[in-house]
């Protein structure tokens, strides 16, 4: 294991009856770092997100997070070890509150017998939330309305939100600007270079080919199942990175 690296596959394979979406996948995500995983659509980007992030079991190879071994029986398995996914379908609770949403399942209980009760520390929870959206620089409008009011780069700036609060090491972002327009997906790019600086690998998966090349620290290629190229983001053109989708390209630099 090279330093500061968070989560590793090596040899992944996962198949679905007789296809083989991953076919001894290899992949990288460091501690600090943006990585766009790229590749054509049926490449196995989201099969092998789904097997990092416990969605998925693998048929084959190893997974290792921050250098040991483990094997994520369900997402909450993953969670539990700080690896969190936000998922391409907005995954956030429309009729609860921005605090709410950040909170969802991980409620804090008031203390004593009224948290015994049920009841939830529920001003504790927004004091936290208002803090953590500063941090982040997430600006919303009000604090005190439904998700279902925000717009949608303000709603996927809370999903985004969310899963940095809790993951420790890594992050998971399957195409996490795709439905938004130009200001709102810089937006939450912005709020990406953050969580970034905060020492937490960021694994984005995106068919934006200039927004890949503005925003990710290292970018890995995979085409059939494979990572076929690794590249620097500094040093790579948005010709190699079609030419390694298309197969045309292999190119690997292990870039330390
Ligand atoms: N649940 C599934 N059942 C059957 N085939 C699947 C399933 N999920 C993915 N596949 C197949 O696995 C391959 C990789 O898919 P996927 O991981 O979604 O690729 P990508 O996200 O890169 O577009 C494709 O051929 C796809 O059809
Ligand atoms: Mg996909």
């Amino acid at each position: 294991m090279s330093a500061g690296v968070a989560l590793e596959a090596f040899g992944l394979v996962k198949r679905y009856g007789g296809v083989e979406a991953l076919r001894g996948a290899n992949f990288q995500a460091r501690a600090g770092e943006v990585v766009a995983l790229i590749g054509d659509n049926g490449a196995g980007k989201s099969t092998l997100v789904k097997c990092l992030s416990g969605a998925e079991r693998p048929d084959g190879g190893e997974i290792r997070l921050a250098g040991e071994r483990v094997e994520f029986a369900t997402p909450t398995a993953a969670r539990r070890l700080g690896v969190e996914t936000v998922y391409q379908d907005l995954a956030v609770a429309p009729d609860l509150d921005p605090a709410a949403n950040l909170f969802l399942g991980r409620e804090i209980p008031r203390r004593g017998l009224l948290g015994k009760l049920g009841m939830l520390d529920k001003s504790g929870m927004k004091a936290q939330a208002v803090e953590h959206f500063r941090r982040l620089g997430v600006t919303l409008p009000s604090i005190d309305v439904p998700i279902a009011a925000l717009s949608g780069g303000q709603r996927q700036s809370v999903a985004v939100a969310r899963a940095v609060m809790w993951a420790s090491r890594v992050v998971f972002m399957d195409e996490p600007t795709a439905a938004l327009g130009v200001v709102q997906r810089e937006r939450v790019l912005e709020v990406v270079r953050r969580v970034r600086d905060e020492g937490i690998a960021v694994v984005l998966i995106s068919h934006n080919m200039p927004e890949v090349l503005a925003v990710a620290d290292r970018i890995e290629v995979l085409r059939l199942g494979t990572r076929v190229a690794r590249f620097t983001a500094a040093d790579a053109t948005l010709e190699q990175l079609v030419a390694a989708m298309t197969g045309a390209l292999t190119h690997d630099e292990d870039a330390a």
